[in-house]
Parts: structure tokens; C-alpha cells; sequence
């Protein structure tokens, strides 16, 4: 089948970047991006590309050479139903905030609204590939729904999950790793599969494609953030170990890394990881483990997340104890909120719970990210239901200037890594300070030797 015409539903941090960046390298493919959210989409279609509400590096070009050449953002969700050949659901799956597995199980609503709006609008034969990650056996569900609207459509369901990583979703989706496409054994699969290989063979050479049965591919996918999570799990704990025997988990973390059985990349101790994914899929493989009696596998993988809150709490407890036991008042300043460098995206960010457990002991938080505003800030902290808005508001302030964020601070916090934090003034900030002038680096970016040089007093993580 020649693919001519294609739609994502969700135009978010998947689905954005990756139909950019099919829609760049398939100039014969109409791209349709479809969302609810109004915004959101004149958002993406703002004359400004600088104003995209997705901010990766790289995007705003793709943004600029492929929009209104075949790729569209809209909201007329239907017509981009009814006019693709194959359909991506790229929809939020977030963690149930309610009923049975709350906390836990993935919340599928918005996948559920996809294919019954799917079903009611399609007229000829589709293919509706899963980009969200979703919890093995989804598409089954999907495929129940859609096969039983009784007009006769023939439906294939795909599962081909997106292992991007934001702030490099751009590199990473010119040059994966692996494209993994599960879909159905039988003949109509088999074609969907080769279908959807067609779209990918533009730019990703052929033994990077891997085909596989949608349950192999859907568990892939959480099985991959496990892992990935696990390991920032794994040297975390050993964070803690070296600060307590004069080991540094930065030298562990080389030493281990060259194990070409360990290897050396996601080994950076940090004051906990975040993002819309790993908590939310470890959760999510939790949830499925017990569902199926396997309490030995969900305890095991459910350890990951415990480190991670462990450490979150950790640093924060760490700036109390060491600022006298008390920071009511104190002004402390965080650099960084996003939950790594390069993206303004902060879900789960370690950033927002550091910032919540200060906040309880009444500390004044004042914050710079280069990509992170304001209000986004306050709602973060909203969203966890602590307090009222209004008290959050009192207690936690924005600054466009990192050196008027850091001016009369008793001390910083670096929660995000990114670069330009190195190149600061730091001996310009240490004087505009409250002396001593702590510094707790939640990602290890600054140099210890030149920050006790200057004089602050310098805490990093794992040594
Ligand atoms: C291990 C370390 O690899 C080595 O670096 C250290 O110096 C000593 O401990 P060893 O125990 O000799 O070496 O063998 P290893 O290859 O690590 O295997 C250990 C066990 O794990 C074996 O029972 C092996 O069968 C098992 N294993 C290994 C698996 O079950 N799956 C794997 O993928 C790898
Ligand atoms: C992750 C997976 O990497 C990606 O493959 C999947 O598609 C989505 O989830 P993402 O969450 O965007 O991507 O970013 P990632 O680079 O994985 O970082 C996640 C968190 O881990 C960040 O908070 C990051 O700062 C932290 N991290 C990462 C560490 O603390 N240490 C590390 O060594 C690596
Ligand atoms: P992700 O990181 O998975 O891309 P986002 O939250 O950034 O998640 O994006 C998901 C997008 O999907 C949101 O912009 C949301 O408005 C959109 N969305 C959710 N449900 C629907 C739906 N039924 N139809 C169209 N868009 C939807």
C-alpha cells in the first residue's frame, strides 16, 4: 500500500516532534496533526516558529521547512480521521488519579475517546498505530472497540512505541537506535506492518527496523523505561553510600561504566530522576505484575520508584540539616525546574517535590529556568494539592535573571543541569549572597575545587 496521507492524534512532546520530523523526511506524505486543545495548535501554526509550544532543539527548523508544505496542525479532529491512511494515537496516558489502580494503572480515557471517535468517523479501511506508551493488551482493546462499530471498516492495529527522550527528540528521532513495529500475525498484519516499514525506510536503514507481535513491542517499550529508570536507581543508591564512606559516585560511575557489560551512559547520579514516563511506566509494569499475582516481580520493580522518592526527599532534607535545621524565611534559590536540560517540559520534575517539602518548612523559594515560566512553576506546585494557590504563591517567586534570583540567598540549589549554569559569574553571585553561601548541586554540574575556592560552602551529590 502506498501511504499518501497520515494523522496523529495528540499533538504533544511525542506526537509533535515525531510527525515534524516524518513529515521533513517523507515530502510525498500529507502530515495532519490533530488536537483538541485549541491553543495548542495555534500554537504550532504561530507565524513565529519561536513560539511552538514544544521547546527541543533543532524542532522550530523542521517546524519551519516541512509546515504547510505537508504538515499541518489542526483541530478538526475527524477530517484528519476520515482522510489518513494510517492513523497514530500520540494521546496523553497519564497515571490514574482515581478508582480502581489509582496511582498505578494508566489512565486510558483518552485512548478510549480516540478509538470510539475513530470508529464513528472512519469510512474505508485503516491503520491505527499506538505511539502512546500503553500497558500491555491495550491494543486489544482498542481493536475490540473499533471492531465493533459494525460498518464494515477492516481495522490493523500497530503498536510502535517512540523511545525519543526530550531535549534530544530531534537527533534522536533522525537517528534511532531502533524502530520497533509490533503488529498481527496474520496476512492483513503482516501488510499493515510493511505499511508503516515504508514510512520509517525513508530515512532509517533496514536493520534498524525490528518487527515484532504487538505484545512484544508494547512490553518493550516499558520494559526499556525500567531499565533506563533502574539504573539512575541503582547509582542514586550508591549516592548515598559514598557520602557516607568518602567514595565519589562519580569515580564509581567511570569505574563501572567501563564494563563494556555495564556501559558508561545513564549513570549520572542526580537528585532523582523525572519526566512524563518512568515513574508513570514503572507504576504502570507494577500494576500489571500484580494484576497477574507476580508480587515478586512488582515489589522488585517498585523499589525503583521508592529510591527515586527517597532521593528527591533526601536532598531536601540534606538543605535543612545543613542550613541550621531551620529555613523558614530563608530564601533559597533553585536553578533549574524543567526535569532535564534542554526541554520546558517539568512533569514529575524532582524540582516541584524538593520545592514542595521546603515550601512545608516555610522556606522562600526563588527559581530561574531559561525555558520554565512562572505560572507554570505555581502550577505544578498547585497540582499537588498541598496548599492553596494563593499560599503557594506567597512562598515561591520567578525570576527572568539568574543573578537577581540569586541575590541575598541563603542558598542555591542546582535542580536541573542545564549548561549555561556553568558559565555563570559564580564569584559575582557568592558576594551578592548570605554568608556562609551554600551551594547544593542536585546534578553535579559545577566544579567542586573552584566553587570551595571562591568560598561557598559546596554539597554534591555522592561525595
Ligand atoms: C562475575 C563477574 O562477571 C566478574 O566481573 C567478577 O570478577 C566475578 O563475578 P563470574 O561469576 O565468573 O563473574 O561469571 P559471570 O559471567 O558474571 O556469570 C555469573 C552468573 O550469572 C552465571 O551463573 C551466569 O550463568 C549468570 N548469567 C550471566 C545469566 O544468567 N545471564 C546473563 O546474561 C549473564
Ligand atoms: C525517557 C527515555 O529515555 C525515552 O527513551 C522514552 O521514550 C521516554 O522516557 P525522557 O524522560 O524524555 O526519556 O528523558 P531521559 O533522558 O530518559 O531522562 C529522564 C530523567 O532521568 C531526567 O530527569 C534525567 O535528568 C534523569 N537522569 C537521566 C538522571 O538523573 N541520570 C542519568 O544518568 C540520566
Ligand atoms: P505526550 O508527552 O505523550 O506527547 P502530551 O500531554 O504532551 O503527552 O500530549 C498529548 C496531547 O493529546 C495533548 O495535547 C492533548 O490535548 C491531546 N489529546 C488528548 N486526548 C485527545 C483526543 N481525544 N483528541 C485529540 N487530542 C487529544
Amino acid at each position: 500500500m502506498k501511504i499518501t496521507k497520515i494523522c496523529c492524534i495528540g499533538a504533544g512532546y511525542v506526537g509533535g516532534p515525531t510527525m515534524a520530523v516524518i513529515a521533513q523526511k517523507c515530502p510525498d506524505i500529507q502530515v495532519t496533526v490533530v488536537d483538541l486543545n485549541e491553543a495548542r495548535i495555534a500554537a504550532w501554526n504561530d507565524a513565529d516558529v519561536a513560539n511552538i509550544p514544544i521547546y527541543e532543539p533543532g524542532l522550530d527548523a523542521i517546524v519551519a521547512e516541512a509546515r504547510g508544505r505537508n504538515l499541518f496542525f489542526s483541530t478538526e479532529v475527524e477530517k484528519a480521521i476520515d482522510e489518513a491512511q494510517i492513523i497514530f494515537i500520540s494521546v496523553n496516558t497519564p497515571t490514574k488519579t482515581y478508582g480502581k489502580g489509582k496511582g498505578m494503572a494508566a489512565d486510558l480515557k483518552y485512548i478510549e475517546l480516540c478509538a470510539r471517535q475513530i470508529a464513528r468517523v472512519a469510512k474505508d479501511n485503516k491503520i491505527v498505530v499506538e505511539k502512546s506508551t500503553l500497558p500491555v493488551r491495550t491494543a486489544e482493546a482498542i481493536k475490540s472497540i473499533l471492531d465493533h462499530t459494525g460498518n464494515g471498516v477492516q481495522f490493523q492495529i500497530l503498536s510502535n512505541p517512540e523511545f525519543l527522550a526530550e531535549g534530544t527528540a530531534v537527533q534522536d528521532l533522525l537517528h534511532p537506535d531502533r524502530i520497533l513495529i509490533g503488529g498481527d500475525s496474520s496476512e492483513e498484519g503482516q501488510k499493515a506492518i510493511q505499511a508503516l516499514v515504508g514510512v520509517y525506510s525513508n530515512w532509517v536503514a533496514a536493520d534498524k527496523i525490528l518487527t515484532t507481535n504487538v505484545w512484544s513491542s508494547e512490553l518493550s517499550k516499558l520494559t526499556a523505561n525500567a531499565f533506563l529508570a533502574q539504573r539512575i536507581s541503582s547509582i542514586n543508591a550508591m549516592s548515598e553510600l559514598c557520602e557516607k564512606t568518602g567514595a565519589d559516585v562519580n569515580e564509581v560511575a567511570k569505574a563501572i561504566g567501563m564494563d563494556s557489560r555495564i556501559g558508561p551512559k545513564f549513570l549520572k547520579a542526580s537528585v532523582g530522576f523525572g519526566g512524563s514516563c518512568f515513574q508513570k511506566d514503572i507504576l504502570n509494569l507494577v500494576y500489571i505484575a500484580k494484576s497477574y499475582g507476580l508480587n515478586e516481580v512488582a515489589d522488585y520493580w517498585e523499589q525503583v520508584i521508592i529510591m527515586n522518592d527517597h532521593q528527591k526527599r533526601r536532598f531536601s532534607n540534606t538543605i535543612v540539616q545543613t542550613l541550621y535545621n531551620t529555613v523558614a524565611d530563608k530564601k533559597i534559590t533553585f536553578l533549574g525546574w524543567a526535569f532535564k536540560k534542554d526541554t520546558n517540559d517539568t512533569r514529575e520534575s524532582a524540582a516541584i517535590y524538593v520545592a514542595d517539602a521546603l515550601v512545608n518548612e516555610q522556606a522562600q523559594i526563588a527559581v530561574y529556568d531559561p525555558k520554565v515560566s512562572e505560572k507554570k512553576v505555581l502550577a505544578d506546585l498547585d497540582y499537588l494539592e498541598t496548599r492553596t494557590s494563593a499560599q503557594n504563591k506567597a512562598c515561591v517567586a520567578s525570576f527572568e535573571d539568574p543573578y537577581l534570583a540569586c541575590k541575598g540567598a541563603h542558598a542555591i540549589a542546582i535542580l536541573t543541569e542545564w549548561d549555561e549554569f556553568k558559565e555563570y559569574d559564580w564569584k559575582k553571585i557568592y558576594d551578592s549572597m548570605q554568608k556562609p553561601a551554600f551551594v547544593f548541586d542536585g546534578r553535579n554540574v559545577l566544579n567542586a575545587a573552584e566553587m570551595k575556592a571562591i568560598g561557598f560552602v559546596y554539597h554534591a551529590i555522592g561525595s
